[in-house]
């Protein structure tokens, strides 16, 4: 009871140039990801303005105009100002807490535990930066001699940013480029995921409330009507995006003055498990299972593929299917539940395309439930023994489904990961020091963090958070996105 969505949200303001605009124009409505009924039916949630050009250049004309070539109110205000916007933001932010989890495991399917993870990791994670960005601006506030010169460092804000951030952590993921971005002084234009767009409506009057004119402005809407034309404008100084590089790719190629833009990008993964012959074997199930599924596997650092030596394969296999086997899926507050509905609705069909190529190519489903599914959830299937001619070995499938590959020799795993085109995460299983250590050494020239006997993730988020080759441009975390999103200037003079 204390779950269900009693009212509809129309959203019917916007929030551009420090004002919420009614909207007048068309709308489109937002369906919900789970029902309330055994068949799944979907709910409508409410709706968001269906915005065009015309909305997306008068953001445009606010972000530039509140950055005024770096002369504006937001840019040159002081740091202990710029922290009290913040900070108002935050306190306000937190009394959304309730109606946010709510949009999160209605609109996005998240369980309620982790949905309150994401809320409470990212007012935490805002705490963080407004603290990390006190340091960084107490330790630039000193002048250092060299060679002469005098020279005080400082960190600058570097533009207008256009920030999208993903479905899957539609409020923390969106906030690790929004906040670091704003606080630098930056103004944004963002413009919330398709799946997890209710869920910021509770807080447009925190940003509009905290944060001066024009400094942050949200569009609705489809990517190519509204991020199309604020790339096109040619004033996007950063594009932010977590996401994938299709659209990635697309939005830089509408930028006319490309080396101008700067980029902060999170983008697909394929991280793999290696399980070594001596690994612990309850622990090394355990953590791939988190790793595979949580969330129904639709996380850029989830493992998405496994490879098993071929001495416990059999026994890794058994097992693993057993458990995966054993996760309850349901509504997302029901006790108990990690398996739960996918807001992509064409998930389950791609998902099950991947496996009919698998079994075609001679894998076979190795868990009793997998693949069973209806309209909008499909159980995870456990395919072995998979190899690389396999759509699932070669895509990434960011949702229930988990290839398992063995291996004889470790050069094996480790060829794959040096042709891979991504180099996000590895986890690594096993005990032996003697054989762990020289494998270190080549894994973080492959992939840009080795987890140890657990499996891969983004926290803590004083970590810095990127990937090689295709998988990310530019560093996150609390830390390194500060440095991301501004530039490093210094006042120089030769005087004693
Ligand atoms: O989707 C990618 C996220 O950054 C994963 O974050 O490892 O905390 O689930 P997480």
């Amino acid at each position: 009871e204390e779950y269900q969505i009693k009212d509809i949200l129309n959203q019917d303001t916007y929030l551009v140039n420090g004002e919420l605009k009614k909207w007048e124009g068309q709308t489109t409505a937002v369906f919900s990801t789970i029902s309330s009924t055994a068949e799944y039916s979907p709910t409508i949630l409410g709706s968001i303005p269906f915005m065009g050009e015309k909305e997306a250049l008068e953001a445009v004309e606010a972000a530039s105009a509140a950055f005024d070539h770096g002369q504006g109110l937001w840019p040159t205000m002081k740091v202990v100002d710029r922290i009290k916007c913040m900070q108002k933001f935050v306190k306000q932010m937190k009394e959304t807490r309730s109606e946010v989890v709510k949009f999160l495991m209605w609109e996005i399917g998240k369980s309620l535990g982790d949905s309150e993870k994401e809320f409470d990791r990212t007012v935490e994670y805002i705490n963080d930066t407004i603290d990390s960005y006190k340091e960084l601006n107490s330790r630039s506030a000193h002048f250092s001699k060299v060679q002469g010169v005098n020279a005080m460092v400082r960190r600058s804000p570097l533009g207008v940013v256009l920030c999208l951030g993903p479905y899957n952590y539609p409020l923390n993921e969106t906030f690790s480029l929004l906040i670091p971005a704003l606080i630098m002084g930056n103004p944004v234009i963002f413009k919330p995921a398709k799946h997890g767009v209710l869920l910021i409506s509770p807080l447009l009057e925190a940003f509009r409330n905290s944060f001066p004119k024009g400094a942050i402005n949200i569009l609705y809407g489809r990517g190519r009507e509204v991020a199309a034309p604020v790339m096109k404008s040619g004033k996007v100084d950063i594009l932010a995006l977590i996401g994938n590089s299709k659209s990635a790719i697309a939005l830089q190629d509408q930028h006319p003055n490309k080396n101008r833009l700067r980029l902060v990008l999170g983008l697909e993964a394929k991280n793999p498990a290696i399980i070594l012959p001596e690994a612990d074997l309850d622990l090394a199930i355990s953590e791939c299972i988190a790793g595979t599924l949580s969330f129904n596997g639709q996380r850029c650092t989830a493992l998405k593929v496994l490879y098993v030596h071929e001495s416990i394969a059999e026994e890794f296999n058994k097992r693993f299917s057993e458990k995966v086997d054993n996760l309850l899926f349901g509504n997302p507050w029901e006790k108990g539940v990690s398996l739960t509905p996918l807001p992509e609705k064409d998930k389950p069909a791609y998902i099950q395309e991947l496996i009919d190529d698998a079994t075609s190519k001679g894998a076979q489903i190795i868990n009793a439930k997998g693949g069973q599914h209806s309209d909008n959830y499909i159980f995870p299937a456990v395919l072995f023994p998979v190899n690389k001619e396999m759509r699932v070995y070669k895509e990434e499938q960011f949702g229930p489904v988990v290839p398992i590959l063995s291996f004889k020799d470790i050069q094996e795993p480790l060829n794959d990961m040096a042709e891979s085109n991504y180099g996000q995460q590895v986890s690594l299983f096993g005990k032996d020091a003697k054989t762990i250590a020289p494998l270190i050494d080549s894994l973080v020239n492959l992939v840009s963090r080795v987890n140890l006997n657990s499996s891969c993730q983004r926290g803590p988020d004083v970590f810095p958070f990127t990937g090689r080759k295709d998988s990310a441009v530019g560093t996150l975390s609390i830390h390194d996105a500060l440095r991301s999103f501004s530039i490093r200037t210094f006042v120089a003079s030769k005087d004693n």
